[in-house]
This record gives C-alpha cells, sequence and structure tokens, in this order.
C-alpha cells in the first residue's frame, strides 16, 4: 500500500437508476458546468445542459446553435426554450430560463442515459410539470429531437399555449468572431408549415467563399402531427425591443406583429414555435416533438417529420437509439460488487466512441476546436475500439498506417468522417517525438487479439506533403497535383509494408538523438505542452518507450518468421542504411555525430523521392539489429538518468531542456519530478523492479495528493520554463503542468500492473475512479475527464485517451484476459479489495468473435500473489491450460473459435491457495509479460542501495 493518508469517502450526487448506466441527479443547478454529449455515429454532435443549453452540429463550418465552451454554459441566455403560458396569463419556461424564475417554487432534475438527457421539472406554484427528453437518433439522420411533455398536476382544467424557442445560428464556429454580422446578411429565411428554415446563401470560411447547400430547420409538432400555428422566424421579432432571450417579448407581453418574411432576410434566424391552445384537464399531458436538423437536401426535411413528426414516432427512435447504445457498451460488461462502479465503467466504455466522434472539439471543454483529431488520440482510441468493433477498427488502423512518412513523421490532424490526413492544421509545422511509438503499440494489442499476423504484412502507401526530413526541409515544388502519397523516383505511388512502415518510425527516431544520446524531443512528446525545446531538447521518457518498442518489435518479427515460416522481409532498399548493426564492426552508437550523419544520409537516400526498389532482409538480422539498438537506448537511460535527490528519493529524469540541462532533481527552488519521466521505464522494464519501488517511494512523496489520492503530473517548478514549454506558464495544478492527468496516471498504473506492483497500480485506478465519482468535488456526470485540477474538479470530460487506457487496463491486466499471438491468455492481477467481501467477479468479452463471461471465484479472499488457478471450467466442463503455471491459463484460438456464437459462454475460474512457486520457474519467455518478475521476488533480485525508512 502506498503510504499516505486515506482519501476521503466519495459522495455521489448523482444516482444510476438502472443497470444500463441511466442516472438520476437532483437539482443539477447547483453544478454550473455540467454537460452531455448526444450524437449519432453518422456525425450529428450536440451537448447538452441542465437548463438545455449547449451547441448542435454537424462540424466546425456547420452549427445549428450557437458554439458554446463551458464558460458560456453559465453566461448565455440562448438555449433550447420551451415556453408554456398558463390560461393565458402566467408565463413559464419549461427549462429554467426566464426573467420571471423568482416568481416560482420549482423542483427539477436531470435523467440521463445512454443516450439521453431528460430534464425534468416541477412548478409547485403554477401546479405544472415538464419533462423533456433530447437524443440524437441513432438511425443516422442529423437531427436532434426533443421530447416535450407538459402535464397538469392541478385539479381544474387549464389552456396552455407553449412555444419552442430554438435560436438558430446557422453558419461556422468562426463567424462568431469572423464576420458575425456579415454573415448573418447570408441568411435567408423560409416558413415550412412546420417551423422554419434557414439557408444562407454563402459560406465565408477558411475554405474561403462558398455557395452553401445546407439548410438549418427547427421544426415542431403537437401529438396529433400538428405544425405550429405561428413562427417567429427572427431573433430581433421574437424578443423584440427591450427583449431578450430570457425575456422574450412575444411571448410575455405578446405584443410582437406576425412578421413579414421580406424584411427577415439576412437577420439572426430564430427558430420560435408556437402551437395551437390546448385544453388540458387534471392529470392530463401535452406533447410535442421538436426537429432540430441539418440538411444536405431539403427533401431530408419532409422525411424527417414523416419518420418523426409525432410524439409516438420519437418515442419509438428513442428507444431504437437507446438499444443502439445499450448494446455497443455491453460488448464489454464488468460486474463487480460495487454497482456504481458498474454503472460507470459504462459511460468509460462509450467514451472511445464520443472521441471518434467528436475529436477533441465540439464538447464545451475543448483545446484545438475545430474538430478532427490529432495521431496519438487516434491510435489509443482504438485500443478500446478493437474490443468493441474489432473488423471495422482493423480497417481504421490500415488506413492509419498511411499517415506515416517515410522519415519516421506523420500527418498530424486526421479530419473526422472523411479520415483524410492533414499536414498540419494551422499550417504551423511541427512533429512531436512519441508519435511514432503509438501505431505498433495498437497494432502489437490487435495482433495479440487477433492472432492475425500477417497483418503486418499488408501494403499501404506513405504520406508526403512539402515536409522533409522530420519538418527540417521543404520541398517547395511539391504541391496539391502531387498529391498526398509518396512517388517513387519513376514517379509510381509507393507502397510499403505495415512491418516496414513500423521499422521506419523507430529505426529514424534511434538515430535522431539530441546531445545525452536520448530521442529528440522535437516539437514536444505526449506532452503537447512541452513544445519549446526543439533544438537541444530530449525525451527521455518516450526514449524509453521506443526501445521497449524495439524489443517487442523483435518478439513479433521472430513469432512472424516461424508462424509464417519465412527467413526473410522484403524492404525498402534505403532502410539498409538504418539497420547499420553487424556483429563484425559495431556501430559507434555512443557517437551522436555518427548517428545524424547516419541519419542525413537516410534522409538523402530517400528524398525527394524513394527508389522504389526493395530488397530482401534477412528477418534473423532485423532481430539482432533491433536488439542491439535497444539495448544501448536501455543501457544509456539506466547509466546516465537514475537520479537522487538530496533527500534520499530517486528516480529517473525524463527529460533534457533546450540548453541540454537536465530538468528533474534538485533544483534551487524545490525538486523538479515529473511522472512521465517514471511511467515508460516501468511499463519496458527498464526500471529495475528496485527501481520502480524506489521511484513509487518518490512519486508519493513528490506527486500524490494525500487527501484526494491523484497522483500529479509534475511538481511544482515555480517558474515559468521558456527552454522546456508553454505547460510550465499554465497556472499550477491545471491541465499539463502538474495536474491529476488522467491518461499519464492510468498509463503509469498500466505499467505498474506490467511490473507485478498489482497493488499500487490497483490503488491508482481506484482513486481515479473515486475522484470521478466524489461528485461534489468533481462537478461532472459519470465518466472520465482527462484531468482533475488542484481542487479535485474534473475539466475536458468524456473526450480523453484516459477511458480507452482505463478499460483496457481493468480487462487485460487487472482482470488479466488478453490475446497472446490470438491465444486467449488468462493472468488475473486481481486484489482481495476488487471482491469487496463477495465470491467472485467477472467480466463478459468479445474474443474470438465469441461472447465470454470470465468468472473469477474467490472464496477465500485472496490477494494477487496469494493466489493460483486452480481450475477453469468451460461452460461447466473443465478445461486444461497450455501452460503449466500457477497464475496463468492459455486457451488455444482454435478452442475458442469451435464455441457456438449465438450465446454466452461462461468460464468459471476458481482461485484457491498458491503454493510456493520458485523464482525461477519463468513459465513464459515473451518479453510481452516481462512482468513476471514479481513484486514477492524484489528482494533476490534487488540490485540497487538498499533502501533505508528515513525518520
Ligand atoms: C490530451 C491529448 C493528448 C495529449 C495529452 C497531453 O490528452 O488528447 O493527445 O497527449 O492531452 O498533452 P487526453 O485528452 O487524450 O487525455
Amino acid at each position: 500500500m502506498p503510504k499516505g493518508k486515506t482519501p476521503k469517502k466519495p459522495e455521489t450526487v448523482w444516482q444510476f437508476i438502472d443497470e444500463n448506466g441511466s442516472f438520476r441527479l437532483e437539482r443539477p443547478g447547483q453544478f454550473s458546468r455540467l454537460y452531455f454529449p448526444l450524437a449519432n455515429e453518422a456525425g450529428m454532435l450536440s451537448n447538452i445542459t441542465p437548463r438545455l443549453k449547449g451547441s448542435i452540429k454537424i462540424g466546425q463550418d456547420a452549427f445549428l446553435t450557437l458554439p458554446m465552451s463551458s464558460e458560456d454554459i453559465h453566461a448565455s441566455k440562448a438555449n433550447r426554450n420551451f415556453w408554456v403560458v398558463k390560461d393565458g396569463r402566467r408565463v413559464w419556461s419549461a427549462t429554467g430560463v426566464a426573467k420571471n424564475k423568482a416568481e416560482y417554487k420549482e423542483q427539477n432534475a436531470v435523467e440521463a442515459g445512454l443516450l439521453w438527457h431528460k430534464l425534468i421539472r416541477k412548478n409547485l406554484t403554477l401546479k405544472l410539470k415538464s419533462e423533456i427528453t433530447n437524443f440524437i437518433p441513432s438511425s443516422g439522420e442529423d437531427v436532434e429531437l426533443m421530447m416535450v411533455s407538459i402535464e397538469n398536476l392541478s385539479r381544474k382544467t387549464i389552456t396552455l399555449d407553449c412555444c419552442a424557442a430554438i435560436p438558430i445560428f446557422a453558419r461556422s464556429a468562426d463567424n462568431i468572431r469572423d464576420h458575425r454580422h456579415v454573415t448573418a446578411l447570408l441568411n435567408r429565411i423560409a416558413l415550412h408549415k412546420s417551423g422554419v428554415l434557414v439557408t444562407p446563401t454563402m459560406t465565408f470560411d477558411e475554405r474561403g467563399h462558398r455557395i452553401n447547400v445546407l439548410t438549418y430547420a427547427v421544426l415542431g409538432q403537437d401529438a396529433r402531427g400538428r405544425g405550429p400555428e405561428r413562427c417567429h422566424p427572427t431573433v430581433e421579432n421574437f424578443i423584440g425591443e427591450g427583449g431578450s432571450f430570457e425575456y422574450p417579448r412575444a411571448i410575455v407581453s405578446r405584443e410582437t406583429k406576425r412578421e413579414d418574411l421580406e424584411k427577415a432576410q439576412g437577420k439572426e434566424a430564430m427558430g420560435a414555435l408556437e402551437f395551437r391552445r390546448i385544453t388540458l384537464k387534471k392529470g392530463a399531458k401535452a406533447s410535442f416533438v421538436i426537429i432540430m436538423g441539418i440538411a444536405r437536401d431539403k427533401k431530408e426535411i419532409n422525411r424527417w417529420l414523416r419518420k418523426f413528426g409525432t410524439p409516438k414516432k420519437a418515442e419509438a427512435a428513442l428507444a431504437q437509439t437507446q438499444k443502439h447504445w445499450i448494446k455497443m457498451v455491453s460488448q464489454v460488461r464488468f460486474e463487480m460488487p460495487d454497482n456504481t462502479f458498474n454503472g460507470w465503467l459504462k459511460w468509460l466504455g462509450t467514451q472511445p466512441t464520443f472521441r471518434k466522434l467528436f475529436g477533441n472539439s465540439f464538447l464545451p471543454d475543448f483545446d484545438y476546436g475545430r474538430g478532427g483529431r490529432g495521431w496519438r488520440d487516434l491510435w489509443q482510441d482504438c485500443l478500446a475500439l478493437l474490443l468493441t468493433h474489432p473488423q471495422e477498427t482493423r480497417e481504421l488502423l490500415l488506413h492509419n498506417f498511411a499517415g506515416v512518412r517515410i522519415d519516421g513523421s506523420n500527418a498530424t490532424i486526421i479530419a473526422s468522417g472523411t479520415y483524410e490526413f492533414i499536414a498540419d492544421r494551422n499550417q504551423i509545422t511541427r512533429v512531436w517525438m512519441d508519435h511514432g511509438v503509438w501505431p505498433f503499440l495498437t497494432t502489437e494489442f490487435y495482433i495479440h487479439e487477433s492472432g492475425d499476423i500477417d497483418f503486418l504484412l499488408q501494403e499501404t502507401t506513405y504520406f508526403r506533403d512539402l515536409q522533409l526530413s522530420r519538418v527540417k526541409e521543404k520541398d517547395l515544388s511539391w504541391n496539391e497535383e502531387y498529391g498526398t502519397q509518396l512517388k517513387t523516383k519513376s514517379k509510381r505511388i509507393y507502397k510499403g509494408s505495415l512491418i516496414e512502415h513500423i521499422l521506419v518510425q523507430h529505426l529514424v527516431q534511434f538515430f535522431n538523438v539530441g546531445p545525452h544520446n536520448h530521442i529528440r524531443l522535437e516539437n514536444a512528446d505526449w506532452n503537447d505542452g512541452l513544445d519549446m525545446a526543439s533544438h537541444k531538447g530530449e525525451s527521455v521518457a518516450f526514449t524509453a518507450f521506443y526501445a521497449g518498442n524495439l524489443k517487442r518489435i523483435a518478439s513479433l518479427l521472430q513469432y512472424l518468421a516461424s508462424a509464417k515460416k519465412i527467413k526473410s522481409l522484403k524492404l525498402a532498399k534505403e532502410l539498409g542504411i538504418l539497420l547499420d548493426w553487424k556483429n563484425s564492426r559495431k556501430p559507434a552508437y555512443p557517437s551522436v555525430l555518427y548517428k545524424h550523419r547516419l541519419l542525413a544520409r537516410y534522409f538523402e537516400a530517400i528524398q525527394p523521392e524513394i527508389s522504389g526498389i526493395k530488397r530482401a532482409f534477412k528477418i534473423s538480422q532485423i532481430i539482432q539489429d533491433l536488439h542491439a539498438k535497444a539495448d544501448f537506448l536501455i543501457k544509456n537511460i539506466r547509466s546516465k538518468e537514475w537520479i537522487e535527490t538530496k533527500d534520499g528519493y530517486r528516480f529517473f529524469n525524463g527529460y533534457y531542456d533546450n540548453q541540454g540541462k537536465a530538468v528533474e532533481g534538485d533544483h534551487p527552488l524545490g525538486v523538479r519530478m515529473t511522472l512521465t519521466g517514471q511511467v515508460f521505464t516501468v511499463m519496458h522494464g527498464i526500471s529495475e523492479p528496485w527501481q520502480t519501488q524506489e521511484l513509487l517511494r518518490s512519486v508519493n512523496h513528490y506527486l500524490k495528493h494525500p487527501k484526494l489520492g491523484g497522483i500529479r503530473l509534475n511538481t511544482n517548478f515555480k517558474e515559468i520554463q521558456p527552454d522546456l514549454g508553454r505547460a510550465f506558464s499554465f497556472a499550477y495544478g491545471e491541465k499539463e503542468n502538474g495536474s491529476f492527468f488522467n491518461h499519464m496516471q492510468v498509463m503509469f498504473a498500466n505499467a505498474l500492473y506490467k511490473q507485478g506492483f498489482v497493488q499500487e497500480a490497483y490503488e491508482i485506478l481506484k482513486n481515479i475512479y473515486r475522484m470521478c465519482v466524489d461528485t461534489n468535488t468533481s462537478k461532472i456526470y459519470p465518466g472520465l475527464p482527462e484531468y482533475f485540477n488542484s481542487e479535485g474538479r474534473g475539466l475536458y470530460h468524456y473526450l480523453t485517451g484516459s477511458a480507452s487506457w482505463y478499460f483496457i487496463t481493468l480487462l487485460t491486466e487487472s482482470f488479466g484476459i488478453k490475446g497472446l499471438y490470438g491465444d486467449l491468455l488468462i493472468e488475473p492481477k486481481l486484489v482481495r479489495e476488487q471482491f469487496d467481501g463477495s465470491n467472485s467477479v467477472s467480466v463478459t468479452t468479445l474474443f474470438a468473435e465469441k461472447r465470454i463471461k470470465v468468472v473469477y471465484q474467490n472464496p477465500k479472499h485472496l490477494s494477487y500473489g496469494k493466489y493460483q488457478i486452480e481450475k477453469v471450467h468451460l461452460n461447466g466442463k473443465e478445461i486444461a491450460s497450455k501452460l503449466n503455471a500457477p497464475d496463468a491459463f492459455l486457451i488455444n484460438r482454435a478452442d475458442v473459435q469451435k464455441l457456438s456464437s449465438q450465446k454466452t459462454h461462461v468460464m468459471k475460474i476458481s482461485l484457491g491457495v498458491r503454493e510456493k512457486v520458485e523464482e525461477e520457474e519463468s513459465y513464459y519467455t515473451s518479453p510481452l509479460l516481462l512482468e513476471r518478475l514479481r513484486r514477492n521476488n524484489l528482494k533476490k533480485i534487488s540490485k540497487g542501495k538498499p533502501y533505508k525508512e528515513k525518520r
């Protein structure tokens, strides 16, 4: 157990109300920045707050409603309002956005689930209850539907005049500042029998001036499918002079004249739909459906009305949508004793899909807000997607490899929808040194899960634009006509195998080093904020990752050679320059100059075009070369970067700055340490177990928050770091400067599991969960945010790579269910606390396209290290392992494939008391599981100075 006080018990303000992750929050107004995502896989994206604010769009250049950041949630008055006038006198906003709010005593709650949002408000003064449900149909139309019901809670018959009121922005998010007024002048507003249509004549955005083809619509019909009696199609007309969205004169004083449509043109548009007066008996309900959509073809509008135009039809679409999302997240289903945890995991399960759809933009917290996804995010989100959509994701991986440049760098932004590669969004040419590690990580995971080793031999193109030599040079003759696919000298599009792409990414980086012979930081690594050390900066952290990958690539090649019975690989002949290891004459790897010269030679050979000639390279020699390179990097890190502070804490230095100075260690302003510097040395076994134990002690001392339980990304450097990056200019405790950054925390847990530090890894996962569900502090709905700030608030909710990692880590490390070259390996690393007094925990997952429910039975409540696998029953019959090991079990893929696809198969794994095992009993040799070094064995293998407890 790590030292430190036990974090306080979380107080979860929302409650799960069913088994499918639906939850309810009373008084949602107690939080000012809550938001919830709505989307479909066709690309309709929106977000919604408890006051029904939030934007609806299909992309950066097509917003139906006003773009909104998290600070607009409380500041803006624009929402999806629904006005009710009772008995012709009392005006009430069923969404809580009204100037006269204080006149009423109200109760309200939000219920939400996969993937719908319901606001429930009771007006106790007027004796009215409203329920407004918003969702985006999974059937793929570009619409958000809003079902409204108003119930008469009084004993009398009443009359209601209802009006939906949704401002229509109808243009690019850029136009919120750029040409706000002029772009309104483009608006052409038309009335439809069911609402308001806006078709701007043109669009003015970064692509230039174009003829617009989109129609933005707000339509509404009552329970009988009748459209509104009257519409107010402009903001001006609806709010009236002196009015506002909270006090629209069209509603409050009913003094607005019917608008002359000719005068409406060129104005800010409004979807204000006044319905026919309704008489409601006691207990009766009036219902409406509002359709907010973006049509590429006006014919779609009538199709929408036919499909969703009554509350009943919308209800059917809602049921279908719920079923769709529930099915999707149920692909992997954990059953732990804590139901809140199970429900919370459902939301994590949705997050990789959210990021596939939203990119890193389009929810109220965002970095670059323009859509598309970054390279590393793309690959990491695929980790979890491989579990739920294996075939589709395989195609995506193959496609993504075409983003690699022959110099080992890659396109950085990938357009959502089209998946087109873009060199850099802002034409600022940058290269992130970590980008090369992620494709291999995901590919390796895919191959183990599927056994599809042939994937490595599939061929694809390389990305080409004007950037050469990892953006150090430009080919000014390059133009769009050349295209974005690399060509050979004879002008043919060049294709290479995926393993060639992977080798290019790693071999180039081996030579691309800074003064200390670690890989150059270039324009940043995983931490986008380390962006000011491109000259002399180095990332030791990611050098460790590359080194680990080199070894793992070697293992995969070994497997490839034996599985496919091949001895050589056909690779671009130029790779021969980088594969320079010869036993007879060892290359001068300690010389930075040697490396730079060799790299220059390679760049010269491949630029501007590659020869296109392929040569057979012996696999055994490639493997030798990769090991030699990895060993060099590892030795370099181990011998130079293990540091000790004056206080006697030891850990790895993860970075060098632009002056070539080590970033971490003692400093006059206080000890400097990063979590990143530790994570990858542990993940790839470069940190020996005794070092891991030592660095854990340092992490707990310098980075762990005693009350919140989270681990910070770095200590407080107390000054800006113009020689390292903008991150340190952020306030301490936020974002990439010392926040509790979940991605790095989860990767740390993953790394610790790999080395067998199971209890410590579990503590990290547990504390992240607790910080999320401690709602009074985190102030978010269920799910995982990108980070928590120093106060414990969750920020950048939903769109974060950490969700994919958390999920994968829980499944493959803690539950220990993973593929091993296509076979099913079961190697649980569960701690007693996870059973929480119960005898079993389970997870249902897909393997080889079969549904398997793995149940761990642990009647003696044993923890990792104390148990062994005693028996395994599949569908009631005992089965044998392919391995002779006490705590791991291997099942042939062929045996799994034999199972029926129609049902869920139950695999019961009984855990019993572990017998004493000899440390040397290393039954498994793949470097994938270096983690065989278990904690229990630490003393025997400890090589470091013995650690003395400080007084
Ligand atoms: C975000 C980015 C990710 C980057 C990280 C740190 O993390 O998406 O690419 O590495 O910030 O700068 P995420 O939101 O995925 O947790």
